[in-house]
């Protein structure tokens, strides 16, 4: 009697195990009660295998040769938490191939070759807590791309190529606590891109092309900010050095927050060129308020021909030139007219209407 109990848990376990060795070849796959692993990393793998177990939670996949994430590839995965792509080759994702993976929260992409991120790449995946891109060649990120990520924590899209990025997604990732965007090639970013960020502990911008950073509240709140070392509760990581700073009075406020010096340096103005930031004192940190040099006179046109108006101005930071129509609208490039960022206007047809006046407007 005892001896048949024994063989019938066995027969059992036998058959429940079976149901779930669905394995790749080459793969390894760990039954850790619930839950499945299939674990690929360093399988010389060219494409994602179709014959991955669909309840599996954590798949990797790290250091293959992967070149192309097609939509079937992870199709029917809704269980997946964890996803890791690290260290291939992939240059292509197709629409929806994140789609099913209603529950992943982690997704490692880093060092492959994404070049461009649309709108239909991660749709839906809005349980997603961390996503990793750095080490790629990304040049382009659509601007709905990150719409639906409001649950993210983490974002690295450090080492690419990045002038943009989609600003106004990120301003809404009201969880995300890192942000590297280091290594880039961005010269802007809009002002309360982080007012609604209150968890962001760690904010890197190192080795861009900025001029400066956008004020806001969100780095003041910490008090005292650090690059390194242990961190407090309340203390927040910002680091901006490698950027061609402007220090005029725009960055003022960088400058009096308190924090451990750091090796950022000033580009711009040119006396203050090469100058350590935490160095440069408050005072200096001067603006000059904008001053047209130069404009053109009064000139007489033909009806129908056209006519081209300069204007130069100075000041720091460097001013915008406007020009007013005679209605006193802002004109703007039209059929009719072209306005140039250095000041010139081209009036390409001239009417009667323009012989009125028009005027510049200077703002900075
Ligand atoms: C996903 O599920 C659908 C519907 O059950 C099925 O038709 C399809 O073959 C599945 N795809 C994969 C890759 O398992
Ligand atoms: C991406 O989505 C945004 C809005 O979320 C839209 O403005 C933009 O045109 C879309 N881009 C493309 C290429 O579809
Ligand atoms: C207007 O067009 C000119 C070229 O015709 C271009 O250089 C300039 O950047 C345009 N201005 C704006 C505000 O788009």
């Amino acid at each position: 009697m005892e001896f048949l109990l024994v063989y019938l848990v066995i027969v059992g376990v036998a058959a429940k195990s079976h149901k779930v060795q669905v394995c790749p070849k080459r793969c390894v796959c760990q039954m850790l009660n619930p839950n499945l692993a299939t674990l690929c990393d360093k399988k010389g793998l060219l494409f994602v295998p179709p014959n991955i177990d669909r309840h599996t939670v954590e798949m990797r996949m790290g250091d293959n040769f992967v070149t192309g994430i097609k939509r079937k590839d992870f199709a029917n995965m809704t269980r997946l938490v964890d996803l890791t792509l690290s260290r291939n080759t992939i240059g292509s994702i197709a629409p929806h191939a994140f789609k099913d993976l209603e529950n992943l929260r982690a997704l490692h992409l880093d060092s492959n070759r994404l070049t461009r991120i649309t709108n239909d790449t991660f749709s839906g995946m809005s349980k997603l807590h961390h996503l990793i891109l750095n080490n790629n060649q990304l040049m382009h990120i659509h601007s709905g791309a990150f719409n639906d990520l409001t649950a993210l924590e983490e974002l690295d899209l450090s080492y690419n190529n990045l002038e943009g990025a989609p600003w106004v997604a990120i301003q809404r990732m009201s969880s995300l606590h890192t942000l590297n965007m280091d290594h880039n090639m961005l010269s802007h970013i809009p002002e309360g891109t982080f007012s609604g960020l209150q968890k962001l502990k760690r904010l890197d911008v190192t080795s861009n092309k900025l001029q400066k950073l956008p004020p806001d509240p969100v780095f003041q709140r910490a008090g005292v900010l650090a690059t390194s070392g242990s961190m407090g509760p309340t203390s927040f990581a910002l680091s901006f050095g490698g950027n061609p700073l402007r220090c005029n009075c725009e960055l003022l406020w960088l400058r009096r927050l308190r924090r451990e010096d750091d090796l950022e340096t000033c580009a711009t103005p040119q006396h203050l060129a090469g100058r350590y930031f935490w160095t440069v004192s408050e005072e200096e940190f001067l603006c000059e308020p904008p001053l047209i040099t130069r404009h053109s006179q009064e000139l007489r046109a033909l009806e129908g021909q056209s006519v081209t108006l300069r204007c130069k101005a100075r000041g720091d930071p460097d001013p915008i030139i406007h020009w007013i129509a005679p209605d006193g609208r802002l004109m703007s490039n039209s059929s009719r007219a072209a306005v140039h960022t250095d000041g010139t206007l081209d009036i390409l047809i001239s009417t009667v209407k323009d012989s009125e006046d028009i005027a510049w407007k200077l703002t900075s």
